[in-house]
């Protein structure tokens, strides 16, 4: 007999289900979101319920709406829990669970769908879990089976190698710091136990919240099972209703929290190298840029501007006046970027270190002693981030870089990386011991959460000393909601063909894991690039959210220059188009902010249900309608990419206007050297402007709309603001309206912002050939493109074209 009980925690009801084995608590905190918190092992205590150790999620957000009420039907032996649209059934005899999707009424075709269905779970008594210190580790303590129907596809699940769909993989999640990493290599530097299961054009979520260590069994050892076991006593499961793949990770980021708006200059060009060391290194850098007039925006500083590496100095003798140096670069339109790791020097009389031990705010031992190992400095020891003290206190660091006009930060090494430990015992890849203490915590249940707090408290720092900036921080390391605090870049790759073809997927990954502005290191970080696989990399990373060229200490330099001709000026190129895109690619930053979309999108998520959409992993989509197909193979001058169901005109380097092609269907795209394959979508307009070397505000005076012209006309979509400071812009939308034979465009907007003066052209593919255009200050058509020039203040232009 299972007992129950209704609850109210902190204005969430709860239902509380337990039998003598295993204890469920079940509440719907958002619409369209049920959580089944599952403690296998816990005793019941008598009639009384148990007590569940407290949760604090590093992941959910602390300020979430007022949850769904819940409502409880029984029948027969089954009870039924509803709220948020979403039921649970739970067999009374078995314990065994699902969760369906209600039934839309009157909806044909929306029958009530099984989301959930536990197959089994397990726990060990807590009497079988060996005492903390000891050497071994029960690292399945809670086990949770769900069934993976045979036609399920598995996306996210974080930063992982391989291909979109994790389907038949076994991942591990645990931060890991590995270099190099492989195709295979698993698990990677920041977990995310959440996944996106479509199923022909359908999907739902699946989210463990846990941080403990974990693992997940992609029907790989059962290809009917999605099988969790993670170290923790319990886990904490969120089932996210669809119907589509986009509702799902809105959900999510509803559940986790949204990533803030970047600065606009943090999409703009970045240079970095471990091996600048100091300002003159960095003027050289930048005059390496203007001379050849490449567009840049922000050069990253690695560790070798600190003194020793001792975090939160500055090396005086590489950087006599930082203040001054951040201000000569601002005049170049230069941003910096320096690092930061979490390890601190153990050096007597070096004020952090002091500060940290004398206050208590650093990992301990099992024994209790200050836990010391080894990273860049050597002795190092590691603050606490998951107490509230130790973050205000780092927070109160940045004052250094505040101080000094900086706006961005490398958060770095915060997995925690430790090379070596001073009392070595048992533990996991290069990071602190199983049994290490936060406070009262086991390092086991808070390594994966390490970074995330470490971020939050640079992001605290900078509103605290720099309230009227968008901070940038990115980070190596993170946990599911790492999003709030930062972005991520997908840590130390190698100057490969296959690291590159990675990347996509990998980003992609990242992106339907409530991360929407991921990048990978442009160029490869380890090993030495070539001239070929720079350009190509930079024409792939076009579509990254942040476009940062970085390589290893004793690797070939790889600035655009570096190889001469025909590169430079190809990946000149490159970066004119990316900055071209810019009003574009600020859009979809804006975007993601309000909806979680990530600017790179695998096709996936737009293309549900279309199984060639769902393995292209060697494209992606930029936005909802522009495909980026680019080559990615040494010595290619062709590729095949697919185009999902639509029409889709080639736009290659957005310059040369050709086909117009039926989607549903593979072409072979013409690529070499200096193109990149671009199509885009009927239906859809972008916005661009003109190529600058620098960003200034996002508020562009020229605009170029690239519409092209579907069956009833297209949209297109441009925010506008001041690209750094409060979020408080204008948004327009372009509309092109296609009745009876004519086209009529006009603008919609809303919210408000100076915009100066703004020259606007609109460029329409896929048009016959035009007989009357009214409202527009000039105009050309030629070869199917009609180029318009529209007039200052213009409210409506038609078109009308012969049939
Ligand atoms: C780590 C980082 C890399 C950085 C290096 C030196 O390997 O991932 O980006 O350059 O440390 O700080």
């Amino acid at each position: 007999m299972r007992l129950r009980e209704f609850v109210t925690e902190n204005g969430e009801t709860q239902l509380r289900v337990w039998g003598d084995r295993d204890v469920l608590v079940v509440s719907a905190p958002l619409p369209g979101v049920l959580r089944v918190r599952l403690a296998p092992q816990a005793r019941a205590n008598g009639l009384g319920f148990p007590r569940l150790a407290e949760k604090r999620s590093f992941a959910v957000c602390p300020d979430l709406p007022k949850a769904a009420r819940l409502s409880v039907a029984e029948d027969g032996d089954t009870l039924r829990v509803s709220g948020g649209g979403l039921t649970l059934h739970l067999d009374r005899k078995s314990g065994g669970w699902r969760v369906m999707e209600a039934a839309v009424e009157g909806a044909e075709g929306r029958p009530e769908r099984e989301l959930a269905c536990v197959l089994d779970w397990n726990g060990d008594a807590p009497t079988a879990r060996p005492a903390m210190g000891s050497e071994t580790f029960n690292l399945s303590r809670s086990r949770l089976n769900l069934h993976a129907p045979e036609d399920a596809a598995y996306l996210g699940f974080g930063e992982r190698v391989g291909p979109l769909d994790k389907r038949g993989m076994h991942l591990t999640f645990w931060n890991t710091d590995c270099y190099p990493h492989h195709t295979d290599t698993d698990p990677l530097y920041i977990s995310v136990p959440f996944t996106t299961v479509v199923q022909g054009d359908r999907a739902h979520g699946i989210f463990v919240d846990e941080t403990w260590r974990m693992t997940a069994d992609v029907a790989r050892s059962d290809p009917h099972g999605l099988a969790f076991a993670s170290a923790g006593p319990e886990l904490d499961v969120y089932v996210l209703a669809g119907p589509r793949p986009a509702d799902v990770l809105r959900r999510y980021v509803d559940l986790t929290g949204h990533a803030p708006m970047p600065p606009l200059w943090a999409l703009g060009a970045a240079q970095s190298r471990w091996g600048y060391r100091t300002a003159d290194d960095l003027r050289a850098v930048i005059a390496g840029y203007r001379e050849r007039d490449l567009p840049l925006d922000s050069v990253y500083i690695d560790i070798e501007y600190m003194d020793a590496f001792k975090v939160w100095t500055v090396n005086r003798a590489g950087f006599p006046d930082l203040k001054a140096f951040v201000r000569e670069a601002a005049k170049q339109g230069v941003k910096l970027v320096p690092i930061i790791d979490p390890g601190i020097k153990a050096e007597p009389g070096y004020d952090v270190y002091e500060e940290a031990l004398h206050n208590d705010y650093l990992v301990r031992t099992a024994r209790g002693d200050v836990l010391v190992g080894e990273v860049w400095p050597d002795p190092a020891v590691f603050p606490d981030f998951t107490r509230p003290e130790v973050m205000t206190w780092w927070a109160g660091r940045h004052k250094l870089f505040a101080d000094a006009g900086i706006q961005g930060q490398w958060n770095d090494m915060n997995e925690p990386a430790c090379f070596s430990l001073a009392q070595p015992r048992e533990t996991e890849g290069k990071t602190l011991p199983y049994d290490a203490l936060h406070g009262s915590r086991p390092h086991l249940e808070m390594h994966n959460a390490y970074a995330n707090p470490m971020s939050q408290a640079s992001r605290a720092g900078y509103a605290k000393f720099s309230p009227n900036i968008r901070p940038w921080i990115i980070s190596r390391a993170g946990y599911a909601g790492i999003q709030r605090h930062a972005t991520v870049w997908t840590g130390d790759n190698a100057a490969t063909w296959s690291h590159l073809g990675l990347s996509l997927p990998m980003i992609g990954g990242l992106g339907l894991s409530g991360i929407p502005f991921a990048a990978a290191d442009v160029g490869g970080f380890g090993g030495d690039t070539t001239g070929e696989l720079l350009a190509r990399w930079y024409q792939a990373a076009v579509g990254y959210a942040f476009l940062r060229n970085h390589s290893a200490q004793g690797t070939v330099d790889q600035e655009p220059w570096r190889f001469g001709e025909p590169y430079t000026s190809i990946i000149h190129a490159a970066l004119e188009l990316r900055y071209r895109l810019l009003p574009h690619l600020y859009t979809l930053a804006y975007g993601a902010t309000r909806t979680g979309l990530p600017v790179l999108r695998p096709l996936a998520l737009h293309h549900a249900g279309d199984e060639d959409a769902l393995r292209a992993d060697s494209q992606y989509l930029l936005g909802k309608g522009l495909m980026v197909a680019p080559v990615m193979a040494a010595g290619h001058s062709k590729r095949q990419v697919y185009l999902p169901a639509g029409r889709w005109a080639s736009v290659f380097n957005l310059a040369e206007f050709g086909k117009i092609h039926d989607g549903g269907a593979y072409v072979t795209a013409d690529a070499p050297l200096h193109t990149l394959p671009l199509y885009l979508k009927a239906g859809e307009a972008l916005p661009l402007t003109e190529p600058a070397l620098h960003t200034t505000q996002a508020r562009w005076e020229r605009v170029t709309w690239l519409a092209h012209l579907g069956e009833s006309g297209f949209v297109g979509q441009l925010y506008e603001d001041a690209g750094d400071g409060p979020v408080v812009g204008r948004l327009t939308r372009l509309i092109g309206n296609r009745e009876d034979g004519k086209l009529s465009v006009r603008r919609e907007t809303e919210g408000e912002a100076a915009l100066p003066e703004q020259r606007e052209t609109l460029h329409i593919i896929g048009l016959e050939p035009v007989r009357e255009v009214h409202g527009a200050a000039a105009y050309s058509y030629e070869d199917g493109v009609l180029r318009l020039t529209l007039p200052a203040h213009w409210e409506e232009v038609t078109v009308t074209w012969v049939e």
